[in-house]
């Protein structure tokens, strides 16, 4: 393939056995408990950059720390700064892993474990990359710093603070963001726009406590009666937001762009058995691509309240909650649409509830433009290793730093070894180790023609 490969090959079973070991590291952000583990995994991959001759800076955040490191300085040759994410969701249902969420275990050439898609798998593919520019040839190409977070999966708050503060810190000739996937195995792409997101909490409460369904029922309210209504008034059966002006500042992608999409190798069959479901549902005026990438959605995650457990109790619910999120599409704007969504709940509680609804984090839709050189460098590097160029795509994710990644117009390259099917956030997450192979090549070589190609 190039002259990474050897290294690939040479250091194959060594380079598995350290991702294992960082994958072992259970770095879930949103649980407590796991703050100790989180550092772990920020202070494992530290020690391991540091090993490659990078000055290694640890930010404090109010959470989890954020690694900032810079390889040794190439004057006059461009400047790439590399984000991904060390922290994890939550690997429940556990009871359906094979086998353990934090036990790192190889099957079908795949290697299953929480992180090994989103993120871990893919930073530490480009550090590895980094890694075998060292070996092969001695040194670094280009400048390199590494972002890496460890609260992606709760909104990056810290980073953004820090991002806010530091905004030159985001001045760079490309910022390489691997926390994506390709549209389908054997097609490297790029994504052209993310969607955002507004987390909410809704809690309805209509009574002091419990009450016998019997003796009260039929007078008195139920909460999750109450939340029910309150969902089903916030989006209807047909996929549309019943908020008032919520698609108002909803962009149509271009007809260059729905025509693109339209030759992609995914096709609405594959992406339903994907997803194991009998049928998609939705708006189902838009095809299923523009509905996932290019619209709207509130999708419910949860809902807590009344009695679950065995047997029967006969009770009408105090309080319900639900949480839930809105996914937004360029050109809305997150506090423009948790506003809304504030504004909406409230005016939909009947008098004898009392609705409470807590943001719990809002980030802004993504656009980048794909016409920056650097974007045809890294087309040049997936031609030479996957033998294949770049699909524009765009995805349904949403990755909450990248607008004050932008910030400093750098161009942002939303770029990945992930598979459709990896499973993130889900039950037997996955990477596929010959994505990890060919990808440390892959990245070499961008950062080595990046080199070749220089600042324009
Ligand atoms: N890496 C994902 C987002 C993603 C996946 C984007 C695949 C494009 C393709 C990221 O880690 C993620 O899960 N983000 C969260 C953000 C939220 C918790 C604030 C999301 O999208 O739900
Ligand atoms: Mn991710
Ligand atoms: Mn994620």
């Amino acid at each position: 393939m190039n002259e990474f490969t050897g290294f690939v090959e040479r250091e194959r079973s060594r380079l598995l056995e350290d991702l294992k070991t960082w994958l072992r590291i259970p770095s879930v952000s949103t649980l407590p408990e796991h703050a100790g583990d989180c550092r772990k995994a920020a202070e494992w991959l530290a020690q391991r950059v540091r090993g490659l001759g990078f000055a290694v800076e640890t930010i404090e955040t109010e959470r989890h720390p954020i690694l900032w490191a810079e390889g040794p300085s190439v004057p006059g040759a461009p400047l790439v700064l590399c984000y991904g994410h060390y922290d994890v969701q939550p690997p429940d249902p556990l009871n359906e892993w094979v086998t353990g969420p934090f036990e790192p275990t190889e099957r079908n050439g795949n290697l299953y474990a929480r992180g090994t898609a989103d993120d871990k798998g893919q930073v530490f593919c480009v550090v590895s990359a980094l890694e075998a520019l060292k070996k092969v040839t001695g040194g670094l190409p280009v400048n390199i710093r590494l972002l890496i977070e460890g609260e992606e999966e709760v909104g990056s708050k810290g980073l953004s603070k820090f991002l806010t503060a530091e905004p030159e810190r985001t001045e760079a000739d490309a910022v390489l963001v691997t926390d994506v996937n390709m549209v389908a195995p054997g097609y490297p792409s790029v994504d052209g726009a993310l969607r955002g997101i507004v987390h909410a909490e809704i809690k309805v409460r209509t009574l002091s406590k419990d009450l016998h369904s019997g003796l009260y029922g039929g007078a008195a309210p139920n909460a999750i009666e109450t939340l029910w209504h309150l969902l089903e008034a916030l989006k209807g059966p047909d996929g549309r937001i019943r908020i008032p002006g919520i698609y108002d500042r909803v962009a149509r992608p271009s007809a260059k762009e729905l025509k693109a999409w339209r030759s992609l190798p995914i096709r609405e069959k594959g992406f339903r058995e994907g997803a194991g479901a009998k049928g998609l549902n939705g708006e189902l005026r838009y095809s299923f691509l523009e509905r996932i990438w290019a619209r709207p959605t509130l999708e419910v995650h949860g809902i807590v309240g009344g009695f679950i457990g065995a047997g029967a109790k006969t009770v009408i619910p105090a309080e319900a909650t639900a949480k839930c999120s809105l996914r937004l599409v360029p050109d809305q704007k997150a506090a423009d649409v948790a506003a809304r969504l504030v504004k909406a709940v409230k005016k939909l509680a009947p008098k004898f509830a009392d609705v409470s609804v807590e943001i719990l984090s809002a980030s802004d839709p993504v656009q980048t433009p794909l016409d920056a050189w650097p974007f045809e460098v890294l087309d040049q590097a997936y031609r030479e290793v996957w033998k294949r160029g770049l699909s524009p795509i765009r995805s349904g994710g949403s990755i909450p730093i990248v607008p004050l990644l932008q910030q400093r117009q750098a161009p942002v390259l939303l770029t990945g070894i992930g598979l459709p099917d990896d499973g993130l956030h889900a039950p037997n997450e996955k990477l596929t180790l010959d994505q990890l192979w060919k990808g440390i090549p892959l990245f070499a070589r961008f950062f080595q023609l990046m080199a070749q190609h220089g600042r324009p």
